[in-house]
């Protein structure tokens, strides 16, 4: 089934000019880029977010790690986008990722994890409306 999926290049990967190298991850991978914003994320947009999260005792580790630099927010589209992303990025934590994942190729630590995708149809549509209202 054809779906959009919502990313963000978090600000460990822009500060090391990853952005081109990631975005091509996708694409090489068949899936199309629909739009795309380079912003400073604001605390607001971060913790309506991560709005699911809150109260967790890394959540403001992570609204910190969100706003301190520019990110780039993507919409990605493709048959089964939700899990094809999940997939090419790997799991939270770099150091338990797949071989060749975007996050064990480039995340620093579970902290900073270079990357963020939707994980289900309903939240990429909940982010994309976050995102490009
Ligand atoms: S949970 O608690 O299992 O639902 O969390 P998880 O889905 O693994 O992660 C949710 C997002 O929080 C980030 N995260 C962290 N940031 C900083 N420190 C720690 N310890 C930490 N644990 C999780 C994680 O990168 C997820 O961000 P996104 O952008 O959704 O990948």
């Amino acid at each position: 089934m054809n779906e959009k999926t919502l990313i963000l290049l978090k600000p460990d990967a822009v500060e090391r000019n990853l952005i081109g190298k990631i975005l091509s991850e996708y694409e090489r991978n068949g899936l199309t880029i629909n739009d795309m914003k380079y912003m400073t994320a604001s605390k607001e947009i971060t913790e309506t977010h991560y709005a699911e999260h809150k109260g967790k005792p890394f959540f403001n580790r992570l609204v910190c790690y969100l706003t301190r630099s520019p990110i780039v927010a993507v919409v990605v589209a493709g048959d089964n986008a939700v899990s094809r992303v999940r997939a090419l990025n790997g799991t939270t934590n770099p150091a338990d990722s797949g071989d060749n994942t975007i996050r064990a190729l480039y995340g620093i630590s579970l902290s900073e994890n270079t990357v963020h995708s939707s994980d289900s149809v309903e939240s990429a549509k909940r982010e994309r409306a976050i995102w490009f209202n």
